[in-house]
């Protein structure tokens, strides 16, 4: 069974965490104070759940997703890293991570600087416009009317198919934004942003975006 590695095992993590363990994917906890601060969480989640340093979860994943604020970006590992699939939920808010230039001026993407950062690795972006609380809730069977859908984007197809086909497994459809340079769309601050939609509402909603807010 594939393993799943998170770096970073705050709210979106743990939700996608444990929704990974329900379908039966192991899964890798890893954070900044180190594995033995994980230990109720992994007990929580069960024998498919293991902490680790984020070095080795990095290592021993078959794919990582990203779950830290966009100020510690360049923490995640590189090395390990290059040819996996990362998915990177990360958003970049100023007043918790200060300002990027770059990001500010509209020149690149949260995930375009993961991407740049991740040298050789395959970055995906995927649940970072749903909130942490929803992804339990609002997941619903495929072919169900209204279902919701999220937005992925990479330069890699074969990682945007596998955020796909994650998020069909939780119960959300996928709109593929194409290459992360078309990912700020549904970034922090865009009428996408949290907005709980099916595929035709979210297509609007992406569609009214502004390139820089
Ligand atoms: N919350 C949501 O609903 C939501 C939804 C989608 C996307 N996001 C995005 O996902 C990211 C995480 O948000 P969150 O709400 O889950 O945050 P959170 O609950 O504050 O958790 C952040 C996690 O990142 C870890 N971390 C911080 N710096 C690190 C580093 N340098 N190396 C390894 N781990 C590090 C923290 O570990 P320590 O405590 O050990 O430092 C903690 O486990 C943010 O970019 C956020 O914008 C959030």
């Amino acid at each position: 069974m594939t393993t799943i590695g998170f770096i970073g095992a705050g709210s979106i993590a743990l939700q996608v965490a444990r929704n990974a363990v329900q379908l039966g994917y192991d899964v890798i906890l890893s954070n900044s104070r180190g594995p033995e601060t994980l230990r109720d969480l992994v007990a929580e989640l069960g024998p498919a759940a293991r902490a680790a340093t984020v070095l080795k979860t990095a290592q021993d994943a078959d794919v990582v997703m990203t779950g830290i604020p966009m100020a510690a970006y360049r923490d995640l590992p590189v090395a390990p890293l290059r040819g996996k699939i990362v998915i990177d939920a990360i958003n970049y808010y100023p007043p918790r991570d200060g300002h990027i230039p770059e990001l500010d001026h509209g020149r690149t993407t949260t995930s375009g600087l993961v991407q740049q950062h991740l040298e050789g690795a395959h970055v995906a972006k995927g649940f970072n416009h749903i909130a942490a609380a929803d992804v339990p809730t609002d997941r619903r069977p495929s072919g169900t009317p209204g279902r919701r859908a999220l937005t992925t984007a990479s330069d890699f197809p074969e990682a945007a198919a596998f955020v796909a086909k994650l998020y069909d497994q939780f119960g959300f459809d996928t709109l593929n934004l194409g290459p992360l340079s078309e990912s700020w769309r549904a970034e922090f601050g865009r009428p996408a942003f949290l907005a709980a939609l099916d595929a035709v509402g979210l297509q609007a909603r992406l569609a009214e975006a502004p390139r820089v807010v």
